[in-house]
């Protein structure tokens, strides 16, 4: 895959890069990293790229021109069709099912803004999509830039050493990852679950389906909704929940009988413990 970068700061997202998962899929030749500066395209002694917003206001607005000529720099660089991105606070918010199909495309141009953003005009004629990583505004569509071409570069074929770990990963199924242990098997904060040192892979898989299903449950609720759930799903993750409550109600009643043992010991007697004997 080759992504060309248009920014005022192409070599910011070549570093983010550099390193692990996404730098080795570039020494595999998984990926091709092209920076496009559109003060490369702009005129004058200044090499102006921005210029006052018409209407006043604050800030400043990047100019057509270097955006276009940089942009259409990249196209000619290279024969096969690109996709041209935007990213944007205003663009549609970035998944993994987005990244999956970004990461599908044998080249993308990733357009980076500054300042207020981007003459309307260039966007209109140039830009194919808008991505955002979310509702916050940030300085520049850099670290934006980074965080895709860190998300598709993954899914190259090869990039990763275990492919498998991919599929595994939090969303790639509609649900989050369940948690993960290494060694070693006993430590102060904990054990590792039994079932994990078990050996017996149906049980190990049921078990990791379940903590995932409790997990997206307990934590991102909303992705339940759209999950496509099966009869075995939905048993695991009630007996999740009826796990979860168990340990609930057991806590309660290991509180109580610190607190006040009268209270504990009424309890499974069923006795008020105020009464007189
Ligand atoms: C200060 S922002 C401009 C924000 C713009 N005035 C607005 O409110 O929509 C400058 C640049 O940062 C990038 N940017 C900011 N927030 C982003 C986000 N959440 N996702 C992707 N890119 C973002 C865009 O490229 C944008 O042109």
């Amino acid at each position: 895959m080759r992504i060309d970068i248009v920014s005022l700061f192409p070599e910011f997202v070549a570093q983010c890069a550099a390193f692990g998962v996404v730098g080795r899929a570039g020494e595999r030749g998984l990926l091709a990293l092209h920076g496009w500066n559109p003060r490369d395209y702009a005129e004058g002694n200044y090499r102006r790229v921005d210029d006052r917003p018409f209407g006043g206001g604050p800030g400043m607005v990047m100019l057509i021109e270097p955006l276009r000529a940089a942009i259409r720099a990249a196209r000619a660089a290279d024969p096969t069709p690109a996709r041209v991105v935007y990213l944007s606070p205003q663009g549609a918010r970035l998944d993994q099912a987005k990244v999956r199909e970004l990461a599908g495309h044998e080249r993308l141009i990733l357009l980076c803004g500054r300042y207020e953003g981007v003459d309307e005009r260039l966007i209109q004629a140039e830009v194919d999509e808008e991505v955002s990583i979310g509702d916050y505004v940030l300085s520049g569509g850099e670290l934006a830039a980074a965080v895709v071409v860190d998300a598709v570069a993954r899914l190259q074929e090869g990039a990763l050493n275990d492919a498998e770990s991919a599929v595994q990963d939090s969303f790639e199924d509609g649900l989050l990852d369940c948690p993960h242990y290494t060694r070693p098997v006993e430590h102060e904060l904990g054990a590792v679950p039994a079932v994990l040192m078990s050996g017996n892979h149906a049980l190990i898989a049921k078990w990791r389906r379940q903590q995932s299903l409790g997990r997206t449950w307990q934590r991102r609720p909303d992705l339940l909704d759209e999950a496509a759930l099966s009869k075995a799903d939905r048993q695991l993750l009630a007996a999740y929940r009826a796990e979860l409550a168990a340990q609930a109600a057991a806590g309660v009643a290991e509180t109580v009988s610190r607190l006040d043992p009268a209270v504990a010991a009424a309890g499974e007697t069923g006795r008020d413990p105020g009464a007189s004997a």
